[in-house]
């Protein structure tokens, strides 16, 4: 833990062994992700990238919000070179790179930083209740952490624009029409649900997960014959794995796999 803030303002669970739930808590500030906060999520997403027991993350915040961005108050005094040189863009590296799969389970807001934090997920699942923008305009900024660049590949370049450029919210309906959640349930079982999807995830061999997700998110940073070329090849290294012997034998035997992440 760091040691300027006593608060809790992250909740971190171990769920089933294998999945580290990490609960954004600064009710008061809606979830604010001031510094202190997003070094947290950074420090806890890192730490569950060592080594083998943690196999899929899940980062949410209350039935009311999911986070209302970075912290206004925090960040209006900081000038060009504090922004410059701050640690942000760290923590931010340290949530994209994250090797374990990362599901963010959204309910009410997700403005800012908090729909950004949102787009560093690999699956978002949202509540009902769940809004989420880029407002930042409407405060004569725009957005620093991902919300011009993946809300693009999420939604599409006219959503995208109309979300940045007038700072209006989408509902869930529309979050899920446009493609930047992939399922709506209710508030109350939405963290349910995407621990539900986290669990399924970590039975499967996990050496086919990692490169399942390097090979899709290669997919939006590359050109088509580069992602396929790096699917084939991760296709092919995944003969080396005892994993995939045991998969394969076992629908022949007709019994459930037992993997060893090998
Ligand atoms: N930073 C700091 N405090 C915040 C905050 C934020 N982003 N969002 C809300 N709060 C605080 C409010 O100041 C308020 O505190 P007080 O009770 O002490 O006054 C408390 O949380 C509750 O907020 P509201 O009374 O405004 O709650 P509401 O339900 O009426 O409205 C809301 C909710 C629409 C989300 C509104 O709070 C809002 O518009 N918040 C700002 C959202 C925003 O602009 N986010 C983008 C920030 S910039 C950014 O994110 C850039 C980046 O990462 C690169």
């Amino acid at each position: 833990m760091m040691t300027q803030d006593l608060e809790t303002v992250l909740i971190v669970e171990k769920i089933e062994k294998h999945i580290c739930l990490l609960k954004l808590n600064r009710p008061k500030q809606l979830n604010a992700l001031n510094n202190y906060l997003l070094g947290e999520i950074a420090e806890q997403v890192a730490k569950a990238n060592e080594g083998d027991e943690i196999k899929c993350i899940v980062i949410t915040g209350s039935n009311r919000v999911f986070a209302a961005g970075a912290d206004i108050n925090e960040m209006s005094n900081m000038d060009m070179q504090d922004l410059l040189f701050d640690q942000r863009s760290a923590y931010w590296q340290v949530i994209s790179s994250s090797k374990k799969p990362i599901i963010a389970v959204v309910n009410g807001y997700a403005y800012g930083g908090g729909c950004e934090l949102a787009m560093h997920a690999d699956i978002l699942i949202a509540g009902d209740n769940a809004k989420f923008a880029q407002p930042e305009i409407k405060l004569g900024i725009m957005p620093g952490a991902g919300g011009t660049q993946r809300l693009l590949h999420a939604v599409g370049k006219s959503l995208a624009m109309q979300m940045t450029l007038t700072g209006e919210p989408i509902n869930a309906k529309q979050a899920l029409s446009s493609g930047l959640i992939s399922e709506i349930c209710v508030p109350e079982l939405s963290l349910e649900r995407g621990l539900t999807i986290a669990k399924q995830i970590t039975l499967q061999a996990s050496v086919a997960v990692n490169l399942i997700k390097q090979s899709v998110n290669k997919a939006q940073d590359t050109d088509l014959s580069t992602g396929l070329a790096f699917e084939r090849q991760a296709f092919c290294l995944l003969a080396a794995t005892e994993d995939r012997q045991e998969g394969l034998a076992a629908f022949k035997e007709k019994r459930k796999p037992r993997y060893i992440g090998r």
